[in-house]
């Protein structure tokens, strides 16, 4: 533990946390969840806000990275130092295919808080810190305000939906997902020190009908 508020989780109990399962889903998910959400825009524009408001150079941290597409291909292809963390070995193993030229790391992202990786000027995390139990957001949040620079950015992403670590199907496995309707969405990240530089909705329809139909919610977010 740092000894930096910001960087902890502010006595959240990490020993509680149930994280079985998700990780698991993940691998025996693999590269269908590409297959499953092809289009990608809204993802794509957060992407290049981040990767245009950044200096050339900068390091990104790209939390719950996923198979690294678009986003860690989108950030280094900008000229970017990216580092992708990842709960799921076998997502990881596409990343490290998909960007050789990002670093990749297993972690639980509730591990960050000791700040091993160092800090980072920007951040996304796209779909991530939806995979975690509501209490847990505002958590993870500051954590992640803590390893950005002052001035740092942060691209969010996340469902739309009133729930907390809810059971849903999703392409053959079950995962557990939370979410918040967009006010209170906005609330979260402000009480977590972040400015809200930029917002947009997209109705979403995965192309799998093994994943029900969202409204996505992005934000462009800067550590106040
Ligand atoms: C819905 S996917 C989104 C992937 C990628 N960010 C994207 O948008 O394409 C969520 C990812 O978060 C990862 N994940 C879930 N819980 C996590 C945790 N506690 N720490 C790190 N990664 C996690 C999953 O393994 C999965 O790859």
């Amino acid at each position: 533990m740092s000894g930096d508020d910001q960087r902890d989780y502010d006595g959240f109990a990490l020993l509680g946390l149930d994280r079985s399962g998700q990780a698991e889903a993940f691998d025996a998910i693999g590269d269908r969840y590409d297959e499953a959400f092809p289009h990608k825009e809204g993802q794509l524009a957060a992407g290049e806000w981040l990767a245009g408001a950044l200096p050339p150079g900068s390091r990104v941290l790209d939390v719950g990275c996923g198979t690294g597409l678009p986003t860690a291909r989108q950030l280094v292809d900008a000229g970017h130092e990216v580092v992708g963390v990842d709960l799921s070995p076998g997502m990881l193993d596409l990343a490290r295919a998909n960007v050789p030229d990002a670093a990749f790391h297993l972690a639980d992202l509730a591990d960050l808080r000791d700040g091993h990786l160092g800090v980072f000027d920007g951040a996304t995390a796209f779909f991530s810190l939806l995979m975690l139990p509501r209490p847990e957001i505002p958590h993870a949040l500051r954590m992640l305000h803590g390893l950005l620079r002052p001035g740092g950015l942060l691209a969010l992403s996340m469902v739309e939906a009133d729930v907390d670590d809810y059971a849903i199907p999703f392409l053959g496995s079950t995962i557990r997902v939370s979410g918040y309707l967009r006010d209170e969405l906005r609330q979260v990240v402000r009480d977590a020190g972040f400015d809200i530089a930029g917002e947009s909705s997209r109705a979403y329809a995965p192309a799998s009908t093994d994943v029900p139909p969202e409204i996505q919610l992005f934000l462009d977010l800067r550590r106040a």
